[in-house]
């Protein structure tokens, strides 16, 4: 089965509200405008593609309310930020990691703020299936987290995989707290 929107990033809250990134975005380098103009057209092009996606990009946190996730891309690749509800975080710290393909507590995907607390509420994750690269959809799947259409496998809400064909859970970027609310990927 596949589906287009498995395979398009974009940047935009997938809350409907279309709402411009850029207001999410500060400081942000290159790779706004990259993810301005969407993944279909940066896949298009090419080498020119890499050197717009290149460097850092920082993100507002306080500007994604609960329950949105914010797509953008970075280096070619999209990023989430999912502001996680109490109930998907409850759900991600109540799996027995001991029990699933890739063990990996909630907690260690997660980044120390600048006061070096773990913000639980705020996953960030490169949006990418670990099995051959579509883009997942969040908010769907048998774990409430995401799924990937292209040959099934199911997500929870820590992006870990939980069923279907991908071997690993889906990556955490490389990233720092800038400031209390503001992180800076790459
Ligand atoms: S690429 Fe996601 S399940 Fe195959």
């Amino acid at each position: 089965m596949s589906d287009s929107s498995a395979t398009h990033a974009t940047a935009e809250l997938e809350d409907g509200s279309k709402r411009d990134f850029i207001f999410l975005a500060t400081g942000a380098t290159a790779a706004a405008g990259a993810a301005a103009i969407g993944w279909p057209l940066v896949a298009q092009m090419g080498k020119a593609a890499d050197t717009l996606a290149a460097g850092s990009i920082e993100i507002d946190l306080s500007k994604v309310a609960q329950g949105q996730q914010l797509k953008m891309l970075w280096r070619g690749k999209p990023i989430f930020v999912r502001h996680r509800t109490p109930a998907e975080i409850a759900e991600a710290e109540s799996v027995n990691v001991a029990d699933i393909p890739d063990p990996q507590a909630d907690e260690e995907r997660l980044v120390a703020d600048i006061n070096g607390n773990l913000r639980p509420e705020f996953l960030v994750m490169v949006g990418v299936c670990t099995h051959f690269g579509c883009v997942p959809v969040g908010e769907a799947g048998d774990f409430d987290g995401w799924y990937c259409p292209c040959h099934g496998s199911h997500y929870d809400t820590s992006g870990r995989i939980r069923k279907g064909p991908a071997p690993t859970n889906m990556a955490i970027p490389p990233y720092s707290f800038v400031s209390e609310n503001v992180i800076k990927v790459g």
